[in-house]
């Protein structure tokens, strides 16, 4: 194999449009993190390049349904994404986001070189347009049947029921997903990327230049793509939000979203090495690894290719390990049904357990087929492996060196063979060391070809082969008569977890650092020797004073899974009953009686006013009727004072007064919140005299 002179390597960029699940984690964000882990163990260069992608439909949608501008949508949800990775330890290199700054200059110039070299085709073409809206539908502004497999809902860019790759112009029954309207045809003029031109080309490069090295999943994806024939795709859209078409005559339009964010990729480079991104874009010695969900395969492993080859000077990918879908206890993830592992919810829930979900994950992880992750199997692998296997080597290993040599690693002279004892010990170690030298060359070969799953089963072998040889010795049986072989047994042990540390740390970071400290080693001196020459290595010397043992694991209990089986259940429940499950919990019941306690009333504001150095919160002077008072309200973010003043709104009236911000609100002003926090007065449907009540 070519030997590179540096990495780049890349996870989807995720559209930040909601939160991150355990599907995204085991797509494209785990593997890639195990893998440049790796690689930075061996003494690679490498950066790992991630961000959020923040253009398309999936997000005009979002924000238009939240009721926030685009903006304000994707900041939330990147800055929640950004805060998810790192808290999880996904260790990017650096977490851009595609309406930075350096990224429209890069999609920009990105294609205006393409555009400069001829390259693109124009041509003005009847689109789908919302009459009642003022715009053009393309991909998920439009919705219809699907001419394949017939399914009604399907979008103007696939049909997410059959998979098929559709236009809007092929949908029967077309219908805006803004207004629900039919749509009319308007003319309007794009930017077309002759794929085409590139079918050639791209058979080569791909299907024969990749045919061994690349999965299956992914050649055969590709694979059928190129023998249905490649059409030309049109590169921009009449949109208000993306990256504008850096052309003269191109108002009111911007580059397609899968044209701009996978460009992210180098923009995102280029912000962590504004100086030297280049070599890791345009060198042949780079190698670029995309890891990628399966829905991606297309964009990533043909259209991206093109483009690149296009533009002329960069380097292609070698390697798109994309990954089949998680399902989730049998049933499919669903961010609109809330059906999910949420990311930052299990951090939350069940935290300091990091490790664990990686474990799990990976062990599962949807290399060649779909795969199920479930709290019950999540619990028996967290106990019976990590705990019961890893854990309890190391734990083992330590306390009985604290026991007997008082937590120093003791000398281990050769042990001449004076008894049979002896004998065995010398061929376990013996035998063990070769297990060892054997695991470490399956694992390492595994995280070559990108089989994380195998990888980590091998990794763990050690820890099985760790146990093995401490049932084959028992030491315990040998304290009280030879101390020597005591000390033989554990000074080897001991060698055996400094190995399995340096082993498992792509995989289980938290827990290399949790050996590492008992063992008071950083192990730095070791790592590149164990990585690069693949072997047992030297990890502890005689004399060397230990930290206290500690738990490297802790059993998961049933009620900490139950809880979490329990949260799935409602989520099931409230999609049967036509529940949106993004619906906050109901609270305890009530009686009347203290319903009747609140004074519910209906006020006039009078003056509304920002407070200083609040960016949430709004004085104002109402009118209930009774008297008038100042109530501070926190709807700055959704109201502009000017527009409030003379309306209506419902307040509670008899709520102790507090204060905020140096000022004393007496009452509450009433609002609906939907789920994405845009906040709404609740507004009489017809004016009223201040001071009715509400019952
Ligand atoms: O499918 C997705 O979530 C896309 N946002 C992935 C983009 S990957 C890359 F091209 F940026
Ligand atoms: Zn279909």
């Amino acid at each position: 194999m070519k030997k590179f002179k540096r990495y780049t390597v890349t996870s989807a960029l995720p559209y930040a449009n909601g939160p991150l699940h355990i599907g995204h984690i085991a797509g494209a964000y785990l593997p890639a993190d195990t893998y440049v882990r790796y690689l930075r163990l061996r003494g690679e260069d490498v950066v790992y390049v991630g961000g959020s992608d923040e253009h398309g439909v999936a997000i005009t949608l979002g924000a238009r349904k939240a009721g926030v501008s685009p903006q304000e949508f994707v900041d939330k949800y990147h800055e929640m994404m950004k805060k998810t990775f790192q808290e999880f330890g996904i260790s990017f290199d650096v977490y851009s986001r595609t309406s930075a700054k350096v990224h429209y200059d890069t999609a920009q110039e990105f294609f205006t070189n393409i555009y400069n070299k001829g390259i693109l085709k124009e041509e003005t073409s009847d689109q789908y347009y919302d009459e009642q809206e003022g715009i053009f539908l393309a991909d998920r502004y439009i919705i219809g049947t699907c001419p394949n497999c017939k399914y009604e809902n399907a979008y103007g860019d696939q049909c997410e029921r059959c998979g098929t790759s559709l236009s809007p112009r092929e949908l029967i029954n077309p219908r805006s997903t803004v207004s629900g309207q039919p749509p009319v045809l308007r003319q309007t003029k794009h930017w077309y990327f002759p794929l085409d031109e590139y079918e050639s080309w791209l058979r080569e490069w791909l299907l024969e230049g990749h045919k061994d090295d690349w999965k299956t999943n992914v050649y055969g994806q590709c694979k059928s793509w190129l023998d249905q024939g490649l059409q030309p795709r049109s590169i921009t859209r009449d949109l208000d939000w993306g990256v504008p078409v850096p052309l003269p005559d191109a108002k009111g339009k911007v580059l397609y979203v899968w044209f701009d964010a996978p460009i992210g990729y180098i923009s995102a480079t280029k912000e962590l090495l504004p100086n030297d991104w280049e070599k890791y874009w345009k060198d042949p010695d780079t190698r670029l690894i995309h890891f990628i969900g399966k829905d991606n395969i297309v964009f990533h492993c043909i259209i991206f290719p093109a483009m690149l080859k296009a533009a002329g000077d960069y380097i292609l990918p070698d390697n798109v390990p994309a990954n089949e879908f998680l399902n989730l206890e049998g049933d499919k993830l669903s961010t609109s049904r809330n059906y999910a592992v949420w990311l930052h919810e299990y951090l939350q829930e069940l935290p300091g357990r990091r490790d664990e979900l990686r474990y799990v994950l990976t062990s599962i992880s949807p290399e060649t087929k779909d795969a199920d992750f479930t709290w019950k199997d999540y619990q028996q692998k967290v106990n019976s492996e990590l705990v019961a296997i890893l854990g309890n080597l190391v734990n083992r290993v330590m306390v009985l060196t604290w026991k007997y040599f008082d937590g120093v690693v003791p000398n281990a002279p050769q042990l001449t063979e004076s008894s049979d004892a002896r004998a065995g010990i010398n061929r376990a170690k013996e035998q063990t060391a070769a297990q060892f030298n054997e695991s470490i060359n399956e694992m390492i070969n595994a995280l070559d070809t990108f089989l994380f799953r195998e990888a980590q089963f091998h990794m763990m072998n050690l820890a099985r082969a760790g146990n093995r040889f401490l049932a084959d010795t028992q030491p315990w049986k040998l304290a009280a008569t030879d101390k020597d072989a005591v000390a033989s047994i554990l000074s080897f042990s001991l060698n055996l977890c400094g190995n399995i540390a340096l082993a498992c740390e792509p995989f289980l970071p938290d827990g290399a650092a949790a050996i590492r400290r008992q063992l008071n080693n950083e192990l730095s001196d070791q790592r590149s020797t164990f990585w690069k020459e693949r072997r047992l290595v030297d990890t502890i010397t005689g004399g060397h004073k230990l930290n206290k043992a500690e738990l490297l694991y802790r059993n998961v209990e049933d009620a900490d899974i139950e809880r979490q089986i329990e949260k799935l259940k409602k989520a099931r429940e409230a999609k049967a009953a036509g529940t949106p499950s993004d619906v906050k919990p109901l609270k305890s019941q009530v009686t009347i009686d203290d319903f009747a306690k609140l004074d519910i009333r209906i006020g006039t504001v009078l003056q509304a006013e920002k407070v200083e150095k609040s960016d949430k919160l709004l004085k104002l002077l109402v009118d209930t009727g009774i008297d008038r008072r100042t109530i501070l309200s926190g709807i700055a973010r959704h109201y502009k004072p000017e527009d409030l003043i003379g309306k209506q709104v419902t307040l509670i009236a008899n709520l102790a007064p507090r204060r905020m911000m140096g000022i004393e609100s007496k009452g509450m002003i009433l609002m609906a919140e939907d789920k994405d926090g845009k906040l709404q007065l609740l507004i009489p449907s017809e004016p009223v005299n201040p001071g009715s009540t509400v019952s």
